[in-house]
């Protein structure tokens, strides 16, 4: 394993992190999906074994068994060579005082009576609005000065000028983003990593490999591409050097089900140097990035330039989903995100009102009229249909 410095805290922390949202379920008597403890243990104690020290859960991971199944996990193993990072829910803070309630929940749930990375979790414009209105800064000085946290961060999931603004809020220790080779203009995005950097604030990846699904080229041409590389290597090598070959990341997350993945990431992470890819071999990451790019209905880069719209139509993230549904002929799960989670009520593409303030802005010509439209009418007729498969089967 290697480790990379983490900023001011001066730890050495290792670039693979595990991601514990992800271990294996099944269903016990009741029907309920329950982590399968002994294969969940076994992951997190091979991982130790194998030089990871960052462990990365929250509050509500696996219906809330994640962070009780660390603790337990971590019970048996020397706490102090181990990093803990969990998140306080912010959706779920309603007054001030429930910052304290769910923090000394998680102490309880971690069998600890220290977090080393404690971060307001999925921070977006709106519950970053919520955390300033609750004095969460207030409340993360605290736990820093009463010593149930040591270090403090963000995770953070909307757009590059949301995530100045909070850099900037704050003398965080660390921070989360969502980055891989394909999502380098989205949220937060290369920009953000760089800005990070400047800011000297060390940065933790996560959906390093689009939860799963860079593992599989969807197409036979972008798996030719992979294969054009003079030296053979699996999709997910190529995702996981990708980042690692950025100084500036320094934990990469994977959540893992499987020991066969485990082991598989691990000895990728053997050679996590940084600036360790050529010329070539980014040459043939932009190839495929391209490739994955053709075959996506709308070429949206994620830059933003097109915001605020008037109507507050989120129109970097409808387009997203709609690329994503197509790409992965995953329109069901596409969908339930654009009605219920991702674009918020009434910030769908139904509210364009056509006045045409974002395609004058977009710098890569994209008719957003038209194209909103088109998403809009995918994502909400795929789950129409989803819907009309389940009443008759
Ligand atoms: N703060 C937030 O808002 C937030 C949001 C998302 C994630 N996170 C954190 O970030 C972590 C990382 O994100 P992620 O879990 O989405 O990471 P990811 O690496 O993008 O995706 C994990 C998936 O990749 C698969 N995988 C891993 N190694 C593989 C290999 N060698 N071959 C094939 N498939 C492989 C795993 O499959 P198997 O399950 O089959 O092994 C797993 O399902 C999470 O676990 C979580 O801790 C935080
Ligand atoms: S055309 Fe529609 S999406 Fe574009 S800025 Fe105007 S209202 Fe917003
Ligand atoms: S300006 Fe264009 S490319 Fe940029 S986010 Fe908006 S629609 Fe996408």
């Amino acid at each position: 394993m290697r480790y990379r410095l983490f900023g001011k805290t001066g730890l050495s922390v290792s670039v693979f992190g595990l991601g514990c949202m992800r271990f294996p379920t099944e269903k016990d008597a009741d029907g309920n999906q329950i982590v399968e403890k002994d294969k969940a243990f076994e992951l997190i104690h091979t991982a130790i074994n194998e030089g990871v020290n960052y462990f990365d859960t929250a509050y509500p991971y696996h219906g809330g068994q994640s962070e009780p199944l660390l603790g337990e996990a971590l019970s048996s193993v020397n706490r102090e060579e181990i990093f803990v990072a969990t998140k306080s829910p912010v959706w779920k803070v309603e007054d001030h005082d429930d910052f304290e309630r769910f923090i000394d929940k998680q102490l309880e749930r971690l069998r600890t009576d220290y977090i080393d990375f404690y971060l307001l979790h999925s921070l977006n414009r709106k519950l970053w609005d919520k955390a300033i209105e609750h004095r969460a800064l207030d409340f993360l000085e605290k736990i820093q000065s009463d010593g149930r946290a040591k270090h403090v961060g963000f995770s953070f999931h909307d757009n590059f000028d949301v995530f100045k603004e909070i850099t900037r809020s704050y003398d965080w220790d660390m921070l989360q983003i969502q980055l891989n080779f394909l999502d380098q203009h989205y949220q937060a995005g290369l920009k953000g990593l760089e800005f990070a950097a400047e800011m000297e604030i060390p940065v933790v990846v996560m959906e390093p490999l689009r939860g799963g699904r860079l593992a599989e080229p969807p197409s036979k041409e972008i798996a030719a591409a992979w294969n054009k590389a003079s030296l053979k290597r699996k999709p997910v090598e190529w995702a996981f050097r990708w980042l690692y070959n950025r100084p500036e990341v320094n934990v990469i997350l994977s959540g893992v089900s499987t020991m066969e993945h485990l082991k598989e990431d691990i000895a990728i992470f053997d050679k996590a140097e940084p600036r360790c890819m050529t010329e070539e071999e980014l040459r043939v990451v932009e190839q495929v990035r391209e490739l994955y790019d053709k075959g996506l209905p709308v070429r949206c880069t994620g830059c933003n330039y097109c915001i605020p719209c008037p109507s507050g139509v989120e129109i970097a993230s409808v387009f997203n989903l709609y690329n994503n549904a197509s790409l992965y002929n995953d329109y069901d799960n596409q969908s339930r995100l654009y009605k219920n989670w991702f674009v918020d009520p009434g910030k769908g593409a139904e509210a364009c009102v056509e006045c045409g303030q974002c395609e004058e802005a977009c710098p890569q010509e994209l008719p957003v009229i038209k194209l909103l439209k088109e998403a809009h009418s995918h994502l909400i007729t795929e789950e129409f249909q989803h819907m009309q498969n389940l009443r008759t089967s």
